[in-house]
């Protein structure tokens, strides 16, 4: 019913606890696509713990806090995006997404965080909205860099898979740029 159009057939929706299921089988074909970049309590493997995800962001999206929209093709979930955190009173955000296999390569990424990066500039007031990923992550690294983000620095060994620890960069996007990138400045 809440639903805003991503372009090529897609919308987006805030989602909640009730999509569970369809949370679940959206993640069993996303799982290991995205388990390499994600962090790993993100990538369950039941409806249970999905639905504790979206519980959890349900409980943080009432404290004014990290929010989850999903990104809906064809009565299917094909993706996501998030505020993995959002701090009204520092005005500062994170923000993350995922795709499953099939949806890549179409925009979805870039159009929906740049929704979220409106909202957050424009509605909330933000002063800087980041954007973390691991240093060899190249499509995250290519979608951060589309929306003007600028590389802040590298966390070095701050990323664990699989028993291997990785580097994670740090990309922002300040009010005042947002405002230039709108204007074409
Ligand atoms: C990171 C991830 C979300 C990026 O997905 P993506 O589809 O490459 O991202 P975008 O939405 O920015 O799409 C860009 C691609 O769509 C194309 N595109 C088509 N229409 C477009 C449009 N209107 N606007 C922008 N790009 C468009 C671009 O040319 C680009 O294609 P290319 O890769 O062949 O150059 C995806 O790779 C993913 O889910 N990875 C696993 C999980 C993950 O890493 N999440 C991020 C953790 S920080």
């Amino acid at each position: 019913m809440f639903e805003k159009a991503v372009g090529d057939g897609v919308t987006i929706t805030p989602l909640e606890v009730w999509h569970a299921q369809e949370f679940a089988d959206h993640l069993d074909r996303a799982r290991e696509h995205i388990r390499p970049w994600v962090g790993p309590r993100f990538v369950t493997d039941t409806v249970d713990d999905a639905r504790s995800t979206l519980r959890r962001y349900a409980t943080a999206t009432a404290e004014d806090g990290a929010r989850i929209y999903g990104l809906w093709d064809g009565g299917a979930i094909v993706g996501g995006v998030m505020f993995v955190a959002f701090d009204p009173v520092w005005g500062i955000c994170e923000i993350g997404g995922w795709l499953e296999p099939g949806a890549v390569g179409r925009g979805l990424m870039s159009r929906s965080v740049d929704m979220l990066m409106q909202w957050a500039f424009e509605e909330r007031g933000m002063a800087r909205v980041e954007w973390r990923c691991r240093t060899d992550n190249d499509r995250s690294i290519a979608t951060a860099r589309r929306l003007g983000m600028r590389s802040e620095g590298v966390l070095r060994s701050s990323w664990v898979f699989e028993g291997r620890r990785y580097d994670k960069e740090v990309f922002a996007l300040l009010r005042d740029e947002w405002a230039a990138r709108r204007t074409g400045a």
